[in-house]
């Protein structure tokens, strides 16, 4: 199966061409240089010219606070990138496989969020990312729609300036004698090799086209999630709560945005293991 990648050089993508590359699969990576998912011409163009079986597509205007700020940006590249994608998707006959985001909740359930619950996203970034989803769903003829959630990877986070919390949190532990770190926002960490091996694992077992949740499994604040990277790497710093509103906020974010990878589990082929242990890989290697 041939198989292109879309922001092949961005944290998620250079991992889902690592797990590609590795199955045996053809791959053809695309950055921003190749192809620009918000102009139809380029997606036109690009992929007609490679026919791929499937395009994964994890390019994204995804820094929260610029987003708000240029909503209509958000929009090209969060969703009419997904429709130009799905569009094109279908003349070449390929399955799409587009990232979305644990964002698109608004946290209010205080229970892990399924694929059947309903959406209610709380700013411009989350909702020209369920925009994307719609367009997906109802356009492509065949396609995946992952949500994942709190990701983190080797490779730089390019839209969010590069660094992401498990390094920042190492960088910071070295600089200061004391790291102060909200407790009242509850995520899943899921490290983005661990998403593209349940990636792989989707595409080689055919599973069922449709909406999927793919994080990892358990749930904690971001204190806790910085308690555990500080458990392994064992800074000489001291962690402590970081008092109600001590951080300002500019835009709205779900306090709650854990996934259960309930369709995943309703066909036996969720792979994700607890994410205490894929930060554990990602930071010893073991
Ligand atoms: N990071 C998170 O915490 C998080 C959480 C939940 C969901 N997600 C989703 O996960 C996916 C992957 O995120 P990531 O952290 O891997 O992001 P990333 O490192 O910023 O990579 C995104 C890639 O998309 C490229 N890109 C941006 N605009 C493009 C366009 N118009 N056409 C083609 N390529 C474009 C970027 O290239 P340039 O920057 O060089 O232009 C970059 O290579 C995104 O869909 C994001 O919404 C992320």
């Amino acid at each position: 199966m041939k198989i292109a990648v879309i922001g092949a050089d961005g944290q998620l993508g250079t991992d889902i061409c690592a797990a590609v590359d590795n199955a045996g699969f053809e791959l053809v990576r695309l950055t921003i240089e190749h192809i620009d998912v918000s102009k139809m011409e380029s997606v036109s163009t690009v992929l007609k010219e490679i026919n791929p079986q499937l395009v994964i597509n994890t390019a994204a205007y995804h820094h929260v606070e610029q987003c708000e700020d240029n909503p209509v940006k958000a929009f090209e590249v969060n969703a009419k990138g997904a429709r130009n994608l799905a569009l094109v998707c279908n003349d070449v006959d390929a399955a799409l496989m587009h990232i979305s985001t644990d964002y698109v909740f608004d946290g209010k359930k205080r229970a892990p969020y399924v694929e059947t619950d309903k959406p209610m996203p709380l700013n411009v970034y989350a909702n020209t990312k369920l925009s994307g989803e719609h367009f997906v769903e109802a356009i492509a003829k065949k396609y995946y729609v992952l949500r994942v959630s709190g990701i983190y990877g080797k490779a730089p986070c390019i839209g969010k300036g590069g660094m992401n919390f498990v390094e920042l949190m190492v960088k910071l532990s070295r600089e200061r004698e004391e790291v102060r770190v909200v407790d009242n926002e509850f995520l899943t960490p899921t490290s983005t090799a661990e998403i593209a091996n349940q990636a792989v694992k989707m595409i080689s077992s055919d599973a069922k086209y449709g909406l999927y949740h793919v994080t990892a499994e358990g749930s904690c604040s971001w204190y806790e999630f910085a308690r555990e990277i500080f458990e392994i790497t064992k800074p000489n710093v001291t962690l402590n709560k970081a008092a109600p509103g001590e951080f300002a906020v500019k835009v709205n974010r779900p306090e709650y945005s854990v996934l259960e990878n309930k369709f995943l589990e309703d066909q036996g082929i969720n792979v994700m293991r607890h994410w205490k242990e894929g930060l554990r890989t990602y930071l010893t290697g073991e």
